[in-house]
């Protein structure tokens, strides 16, 4: 079995559609370019449209989620260098893919509740990329909490659509996935700094990666702290994940910047 599997060869059948590989992830193409040609933007979608885009979201994200945490189980040698993996993570990542594994077939039926079903959008593969970085620290520092942090901020967000359109199935189901996300970043959380102690370069590289994913996963500033950003930032959740303050504020800064560039950059219509 060969390592670093290429994303372009990931098993899908052919209810899947897959983004060009070009495609820029800003690109809001990338987003929604499934049967149904929508952007992933506030004013084009309606409120049921987009939640069932960020449901597909999710459900193509948690497919690539189990994907990478599987692949960091066999990607490394057991070891402490700095590419080998310590057998303890090892383990934490083989209890994540099984979460992960139980939060595709919720989400697939969650799809299917919200009246969406596999191929309405585009996957794009940039989270199991990010999973694929030759460092497994590296790989975390992007993963576990970058991307499952966005999972936190998306599960929350969707959790209080589910409190708000008066819908248990939905409210429920993203409750028990956002504490198994929090424990995804929490451990990302852990790893990153018990490997990085006494090695502050290694550190320093690998806060700069989660920096790049968070930024190309600002999704034009969608997620933010906005009254009607999609996708709300949940502080007290990655609080409780690990993330500090700065931190938080450091996503809430980034987003904020992506959102005034994409009012900035949007054409006049007229
Ligand atoms: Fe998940
Ligand atoms: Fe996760």
């Amino acid at each position: 079995m060969r390592k670093m599997f290429p994303a372009e060869e990931l098993a899908r059948d052919s209810r899947f559609v897959r983004c060009e590989p070009n495609q820029s992830i800003s690109d809001p193409r990338r987003q929604g370019a499934g049967r149904t040609q929508g952007r992933l933007d506030a004013d084009s979608y309606s409120s049921a449209e987009r939640a069932r885009g960020v449901m597909h979201g999710i459900l193509v994200g948690e497919i690539q989620a189990l994907e990478g945490a599987g692949r960091t189980c066999w990607d490394f040698e057991v070891g402490d260098g700095p590419d080998q993996a310590p057998y303890e993570l090892k383990l934490d990542m083989a209890r994540q893919a099984w979460d992960e594994a139980r939060h595709c077939e919720i989400s697939v039926k969650l799809a299917g509740h919200m009246g969406s079903e596999i191929g309405e959008f585009a996957e794009s593969t940039f989270l199991y990329e990010a999973a694929c970085h030759p460092d497994p620290v590296l790989r975390l520092a992007g993963a576990n909490r970058a991307l499952e942090g966005l999972a936190i901020d998306v599960s929350n967000t969707m959790r209080e659509f589910g409190v708000q359109g008066g819908d248990p199935v939905l409210t429920y189901c993203e409750d028990w996935m956002l504490a198994d996300e929090v424990t995804h970043v929490k451990m990302g959380s852990n790893w990153l700094r018990r490997l990085t102690d006494g090695d502050p370069e290694r550190r320093k590289k690998a806060l700069e990666f989660q920096r790049v994913v968070d930024k190309l996963f600002s999704f034009n500033g969608l997620r933010g702290e906005e009254a009607d950003s999609p996708v709300q930032l949940a502080r007290r959740f990655r609080e409780l994940a690990g993330f500090s303050t700065s931190e938080i504020d450091d996503i809430a800064d980034m987003s904020a910047e992506a959102r005034a560039e994409m009012v900035v950059g949007t054409p006049d219509p007229s």
